[in-house]
């Protein structure tokens, strides 16, 4: 069975974290629309134009371009096998969208990371990143670990960004929680704990969920 997971949760969750270890550790792709985004704006194209704009408000690009966008890239072949989710759903359009997008396949999974918002603002405010390839730094690197480039804060991590991603959280993606917890493929888990703790959550509520689609009258 593929692994067709989603990991939700709030911006500076742990998501990008814990995704891409989770799909290192399955050899399945990452699928990042916020990193999907951030290189088509420094690639220069049309949609990397119109979104960047866009995310240095720190509102949501549209609908349409998202649902377009995750459809191409799930439908490529390394995808089949499974992959893993972040940033994507985003609003309850965008999930109603994916549900059609998988009819035909295995059936999504979905873990939502949990994390007061104190603690959000915390990480955000104090996240660097590469300036060129974008990935986060470790606490107490002075440059990047995967390429040695310069490190920087992300462009929407500055404090009136942060304050509005988190309010456009609440407003348009909160309510996917309610969208997915009715499922029984659906877990929480505790994100206010170090990264090893949250990995081994994510993983054990994998496995559960997992477990339970191999039980009949389980699937949603
Ligand atoms: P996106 O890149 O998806 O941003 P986000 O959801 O705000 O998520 P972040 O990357 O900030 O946080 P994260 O949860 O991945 O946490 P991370 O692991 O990085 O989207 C950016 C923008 O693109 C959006 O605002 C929107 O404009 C647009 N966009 C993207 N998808 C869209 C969609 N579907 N529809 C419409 N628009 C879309 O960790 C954060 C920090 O915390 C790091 O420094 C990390 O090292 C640290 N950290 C992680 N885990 C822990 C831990 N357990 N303890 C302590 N620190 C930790």
């Amino acid at each position: 069975m593929a692994l067709n997971l989603i990991v939700l949760g709030p911006p500076g969750a742990g998501k990008g974290t814990q995704a891409e270890r989770l799909a290192r550790l399955r050899g399945i792709p990452k699928i990042s629309t916020g990193d999907i985004l951030r290189e088509a704006v420094q690639a220069g194209t049309e949609t990397g134009r119109q979104a960047k704009a866009i995310m240095s408000r720190g509102e949501l690009v549209s609908d349409d371009v998202m649902i377009r966008m995750v459809q191409e890239r799930l439908d490529r072949a390394d995808a089949l096998p499974g992959f893993v989710l972040d940033g994507f759903p985003r609003t309850v359009a965008q999930a109603a969208a994916l549900d059609g997008i998988m009819r035909e396949r295995d059936p999504l999974l979905v873990v939502d990371i949990e994390v007061p918002e104190a603690e959000l603002v915390r990480r955000l405010s104090t996240r660097l990143v590469c300036g060129d390839c974008g990935a986060n730094a470790a606490g107490g690197d002075t440059v990047c670990g995967r390429c040695k480039g310069q490190l920087v804060q992300r462009p929407d991590d500055s404090d009136g960004v942060v304050r509005e991603r988190l309010t456009v959280y609440r407003r348009q993606s909160a309510p996917l929680v309610a969208y997915y917890r009715v499922r029984p493929t659906f877990r929480s888990i505790n994100g206010a704990q170090p990264v090893d703790g949250v990995f081994d959550d994510l993983a054990a509520a994998v496995d559960a969920l997992v477990a339970g689609i191999a039980t009949p009258g389980a699937r949603p």
